[in-house]
């Protein structure tokens, strides 16, 4: 976000606060329909969608608000219209851990354990009874710039998994950051170091390759602070991955949001919705009041008797929330995030063999240079259709520039490869931008976490916050998060 338009945010804020002027006030009670809840839930992506359930559960009546026409947030799946094969592009994966089971048992959803089937040989069809991510294809390095192919520098198997086998031991020190951001005082320095100082530190450089090729999203690895590389690729994964993941049985993720929107039910759902004021301080109820821009019945007044946030918190989001000093000061600290795209493209006419990664000859671990395409790889499932996953360090890219980029960098790898040039047709797009709000290592060290968390239960008990800036940009977690640290808070007597 640019100075100026966060300064102008800013003032804004504080002349509703200092007016106590409001869209409530003056709207005078003139909205379609006043919906009278026990929880307003803002954002229905995993954490939303996963607290609403489990508030249901506990008697509680809900309300969600999505700004999307879907729930499950960054998880899409692409139906093929022909052979119905499915594509997961978004969420994948999902640790084998209680909170999973349990939710996809609950909405009778059926998981596969990954790791108990077994998978083609590359080269070989897809077996189409498996999850499209289960497609094993041959890995080719290539510069996406110019097409030339690279050799990267590996370490030794041995070393790598010793290095894997220290950074569990280094990571157990951290375990807390499973649970969010509940840190110590003072700060752990290891924590806002950059993470490529942190490996070096440790002698952990050998798990880098493999720790950035599933860190997908996060931008420039290196750089970022160490909290945020430890809470991505985590203590879990590293304690898990023996153990296998587990997915939708037919890789059709998306089945688990579309019965979680049944249990929660269509009059408790604002698919295309978005809060466009809120009045949590000050209203004649004593209730907490959003005011909700919706698809097609005009504005809605929500009044509740708590809130959980689950959206990205920028000030830019909260327009027109009365935002209270702590939160603003808060929220106010975010100076970047990274940018994330997927999606799928055909006709591209390479090796359906092969999957092309993206790496530089000169770089360190020969990572890629973004923005680009993290690979280009078959999905096996479907002929000749790709998936498409582009990241950048930051969030300033539009859709549209991305996708010609895409389109740019496909070409390269075609021409290289003295195949046919065409033009690729999109099949799906989904941007999952911003990705990763993060804040500079001095704010993380000067205590921002302990902020952040200390918001919970923010006016007199009735405000919570769940979702990727609140604790980490994965499902799982973020279930159990809401499982063992929010909902439990949200229940307590106040
Ligand atoms: C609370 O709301 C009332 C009525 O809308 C208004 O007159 C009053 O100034 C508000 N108080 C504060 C502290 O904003
Ligand atoms: C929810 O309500 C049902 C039916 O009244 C009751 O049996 C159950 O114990 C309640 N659950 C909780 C967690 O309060
Ligand atoms: C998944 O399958 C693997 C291989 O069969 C097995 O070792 C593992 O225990 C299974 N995981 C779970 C959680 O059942
Ligand atoms: C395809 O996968 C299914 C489910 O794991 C398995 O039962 C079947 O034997 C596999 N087919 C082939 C041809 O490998
Ligand atoms: C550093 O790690 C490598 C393996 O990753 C290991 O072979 C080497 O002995 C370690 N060096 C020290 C000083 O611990
Ligand atoms: C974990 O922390 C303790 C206390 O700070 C320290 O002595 C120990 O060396 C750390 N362990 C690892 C593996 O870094
Ligand atoms: C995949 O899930 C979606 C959402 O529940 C559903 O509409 C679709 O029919 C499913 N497709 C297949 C092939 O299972
Ligand atoms: C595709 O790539 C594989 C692996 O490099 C190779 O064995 C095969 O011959 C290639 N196929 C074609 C049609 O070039
Ligand atoms: C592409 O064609 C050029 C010129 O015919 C040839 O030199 C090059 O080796 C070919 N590259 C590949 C990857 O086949």
């Amino acid at each position: 976000m640019q100075v100026k338009s966060l300064l102008a945010i800013l003032a804004t804020v504080r002349l509703a606060a200092s007016y106590g002027w409001s869209v409530i006030d003056i709207n005078n009670g003139e909205w379609s329909e006043t919906i009278e809840r026990d929880v307003c839930i803002v954002g229905g992506g995993a954490s939303g969608v996963h607290a609403a359930v489990s508030l249901i559960d506990l008697n509680k009546t809900v309300v969600v608000v999505e700004r999307n026409d879907y729930l499950g947030g960054g998880t899409h799946t692409y139906v093929d219209p022909e052979t119905l094969a499915t594509v997961d592009i978004g969420v994948v994966v999902f640790q084998p851990i209680p909170v999973v089971f349990e939710f996809f048992n609950k909405l009778k959803v059926a998981l596969l354990n990954m790791s108990s089937v077994e998978v083609n040989k590359a080269g070989q069809p897809a077996n189409l009874s498996l999850p499209a991510a289960m497609f094993n294809t041959i890995r080719q390095d290539a510069d996406f710039r110019d097409g030339s192919e690279v050799t990267r520098s590996l370490p030794l198997e041995e070393a790598e998994a010793d290095a894997f086998r220290r950074l569990a031991e280094v990571y157990s020190n951290y375990s807390y950051l499973l649970y969010g951001y509940d840190l110590p005082d003072p700060v752990p320095e290891d924590l806002y170091m950059p993470f490529g100082a942190f490996l070096e530190k440790y002698n952990l450089t050998a798990a880098f390759p493999t720790i950035y090729q599933i860190s997908q999203g996060m931008g420039d690895l290196l750089q970022v602070s160490t909290i945020y590389a430890i809470k991505y690729f985590n203590l879990d994964d590293l304690r898990y991955s023996s153990q296998g993941y587990f997915t939708q049985a037919h890789g059709n993720n998306s089945e688990l949001y579309t019965r979680a929107g049944a249990y929660i039910g269509a009059s408790n759902t604002l698919l295309q919705s978005t809060v466009i004021s809120a009045n949590r301080k000050n209203t004649t109820s004593g209730r907490l009041e959003l005011l909700v821009s919706t698809r097609a019945e005009g504005l809605k007044l929500l009044s509740c008797k708590q809130i959980l946030l689950t959206i990205p918190p920028t000030l830019t989001n909260l327009r027109g929330w009365d935002l209270t000093a702590e939160e603003c000061a808060v929220f106010s600290q975010y100076i970047t995030a990274n940018g994330y795209w997927t999606g799928l493209v055909k006709n591209v006419g390479l090796n359906e063999t092969v999957a092309i990664f993206n790496s530089a000859a000169h770089t360190p671990f020969n990572i890629p240079v973004l923005p680009a395409l993290y690979h280009l790889s078959p999905v096996g499932v479907i002929d000749d259709v790709w998936w498409i996953k582009f990241a950048a360090d930051n969030p300033t890219m539009s859709d549209a520039q991305v996708k010609s980029y895409a389109e740019r960098q496909i070409e390269t790898m075609q021409r290289a490869r003295n195949a046919t040039i065409t033009k690729p047709e999109w099949l799906i797009f989904e941007s999952h931008t911003p990705f990763h709000l993060q804040v500079a290592p001095e704010v993380i060290k000067n205590g921002f976490f302990r902020d952040l968390t200390a918001l919970q239960g923010g006016l007199g008990g009735k405000m919570f916050y769940s979702g990727a800036a609140f604790h980490t940009q994965y499902s799982t977690l973020l279930w159990r998060f809401n499982h063992d640290v929010v909902i439990p808070k949200m229940m307590a007597p106040v």
